[in-house]
């Protein structure tokens, strides 16, 4: 393992003012995405959407360190036939690729899932390393009950999740480890606490366990928040004071940066938690973000499947990447917002 190779890729994707776009959607959720603006999904309307938002200048240059793609889109290549991946390089951000293959039913656990992809990782990291790939996602899906997640859940998946991290550390691949605590349910903030706490300290001993070098590793976590149907929802500095609360009795402080999903959040919402936290400042990590939905709504919207709408669509990509840039350094304002 070269330590220095992969710390200095971490430094890279942690850069001051910037942050990670996450377009590594399945195919089956980019159809999602694209059935809510009528636009049918094929490859061609996949890479245009998408080569529009790596053709944004603006958005690439000044507020995107990295871009995790899916399986499809590191293989794809532009209209004019320039390769997705070098779009990106030569805005100045790192290629990465989600290499999980889904979270699946766990056996004898029901409501719960593990995550697979571990069989053939080695070699499918060895080709995404040549595609140009220098960054790598896995996500934990983990729900909240007021059982779940069970012990055999957490330890499965950070299990899977270390296994992951050492491979892809083996393969000169900056790991990203992301244990979602899903934000779905009726569920109290001081529950979404305890249970990313438990996430998170299950995580970090996997991680110890199998030898993962921390400081070229990076975090994707969820914030502290409150089920998405609870009818106390915790205000944003209550969601920045315990997420921070939480992260440093959790997250050892060798991690270089945590860069959070934004779950479900609204665009704003997910802006101002980041940037809250960062105005809170004193702390021993970059904080970014790796946000798909709170980056890609906006544009997507935008967008609608038109060719005419992509100076629209990269201005809108541009504006939500601009606000998310000024949270990261805890220079965000409500009013910025337009
Ligand atoms: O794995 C999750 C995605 O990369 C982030 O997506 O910000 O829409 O939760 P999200």
């Amino acid at each position: 393992m070269n330590k220095q190779a992969l710390e200095d890729i971490a430094q890279a994707m942690l850069a001051d003012g910037q942050g990670i776009l996450a377009a590594d959607e399945s195919t089956g959720t980019i159809k999602k995405r694209f059935d809510s603006i009528d636009t049918v999904s094929t490859e061609e309307s996949r890479r245009d959407y998408r080569e529009m938002l790596f053709r944004a200048t603006q958005a690439m240059q000044e507020n995107i360190s990295g871009v995790i793609l899916y399986d499809e889109t590191i293989r794809q290549k532009a209209a004019d036939g320039t390769p997705l991946t070098q779009l990106m390089v030569e805005a100045g951000a790192v290629p990465g690729i989600k290499v999980d293959t889904g979270a699946k039913d766990l056996a004898g656990h029901a409501g719960e899932m593990v995550t697979e992809g571990l069989d053939g990782l080695r070699e499918r990291l060895a080709e995404y390393h040549d595609l140009g790939a220098r960054f790598a996602k896995w996500r934990a899906v983990l729900n909240i009950t007021d059982t779940n997640p069970s012990a055999a859940c957490l330890t499965a998946n950070t299990h899977a999740l270390a296994r992951y991290a050492a491979l892809c550390q083996e393969a000169g691949i900056v790991p990203i480890v992301e244990p979602e605590v899903i934000m779905d349910g009726g569920h109290s903030v001081e529950r979404c606490y305890e249970v990313t706490s438990a996430a998170l300290t299950a995580l970090y001993e996997q991680l110890d366990n199998q030898g993962v070098h921390l400081e070229g590793s990076i975090l994707k976590p969820n914030m502290i928040v409150s089920g998405t149907t609870n009818a106390n929802q915790a205000g944003i500095d209550q969601v920045a004071e315990m997420t921070l609360d939480c992260f440093h009795k959790c997250v050892p402080t060798a991690v270089p940066g945590i860069v959070f999903l934004s779950g479900g959040q609204s665009d704003e919402l997910a802006t101002a938690h980041l940037d809250a936290m960062n105005k809170i400042g004193n702390l021993p990590w970059k904080l970014s973000f790796s946000y798909g939905r709170a980056l890609q709504a906006a544009p997507l919207k935008a967008w609608g499947g038109k060719a005419e709408n992509v100076p629209a669509a990269q201005a809108a990509f541009a504006h939500r990447a601009k606000m998310n840039g000024l949270a990261t350094l805890g220079q965000w304002d409500a009013s910025l917002e337009g």
